[in-house]
């Protein structure tokens, strides 16, 4: 049985990728209560089937409901694109109609529109990302007639899980993609990152990216559609409570965890451990 309470925002991600939106969320509405979970146990999900990012989503968000909240951003484009319709339209009506789950999708490209004069854009993201040509769809929607390449770039999120983002092997791999997707299509002069991870790559992408070209980094983009999102919806707002609180849960173990997150968050970070 789920509390009628209001509690904290859910964020969610397969690992430590989230945490660069929610950085960006407390940064811009640091007045409410968080409350995130990085299934790092499972992690990496870019490669897994449609119906296991599905499930193990499912279980997230069922996980983050019963611990009070309300409102649950799914702070990872994989389960962004393979699960959030299903949660929406299929589970949440059976689960609580009155809660919410959203996606990092849609605002990201709802950007573009300001930023890509060429109106040729790249999105480099997880291989479940690209197939679900979801970036595709959703810019179709918007701006018709945009141009969109997709990129995977499958080594660049096991690279940021196993703390290797700044070390000299990841050069490689991020020079790799970049040039793979701009060989496919020199007119791009605006690069998404796709992925809630890669933020952790930007020192290295920028360094490999052709002079002008914009990388746009979702954290920013996602927290001022939350504000927006919650101005338009007092009866979401009124679910979340306000104490500007932080917590962190995990589902491997709380030592690595912690480690690699008061790096990313450059605070001291202490999470609990659960099972999905
Ligand atoms: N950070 C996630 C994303 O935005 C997922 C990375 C993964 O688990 O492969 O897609």
């Amino acid at each position: 049985m789920l509390s009628f309470a209001p509690g904290p925002i859910g964020v969610f991600d397969s690992g430590y990728g989230g945490l660069t939106i929610l950085r960006e969320m407390m940064l811009r509405l640091p007045g409410y209560d968080y409350l995130y979970l990085g299934d790092n146990a499972r992690a990496p999900y870019g490669s897994r089937s449609f119906g296991i990012v599905y499930e193990f989503t499912l279980q997230a968000v069922r996980a983050l409901f019963s611990r009070g909240c309300h409102l649950v951003i799914l702070a990872c484009n994989t389960a962004s694109a393979k699960a959030l319709r299903s949660i929406q339209q299929h589970d949440l009506p059976e689960l609580d109609p009155q809660r919410r789950v959203l996606g990092v999708i849609r605002p990201t490209v709802e950007a573009l529109g300001d930023v890509s004069r060429s109106r040729h854009v790249g999105v480099l993201a997880t291989p479940g990302t690209i197939r679900s040509r979801s970036y595709e769809m959703e810019t179709e929607k918007l701006y018709s007639g945009m141009h969109v390449s997709g990129q995977a770039c499958p080594m660049w999120v096991p690279l940021v899980e196993n703390g290797e983002a700044h070390s000299d092997g990841a050069d490689y791999f991020v020079r790799k993609y970049l040039n793979e997707i701009m060989e496919r299509d020199p007119a791009i002069d605006t690069l998404i990152l796709g992925c809630t991870h890669y933020p952790l790559l930007l020192p290295k992408i920028r360094r490999y990216v052709p002079e002008g070209t914009n990388v746009l980094a979702q954290g920013e983009l996602v927290a001022a559609s939350l504000e927006d999102y919650l101005r338009r919806h007092p009866e979401i707002d009124s679910k979340c409570t306000r104490g500007g609180s932080v917590n962190y849960l995990t589902t491997e173990s709380t030592q690595n965890f912690d480690a690699l997150a008061s790096i990313f968050m450059q605070t001291p970070v202490r999470s609990t451990r659960i099972t999905l």
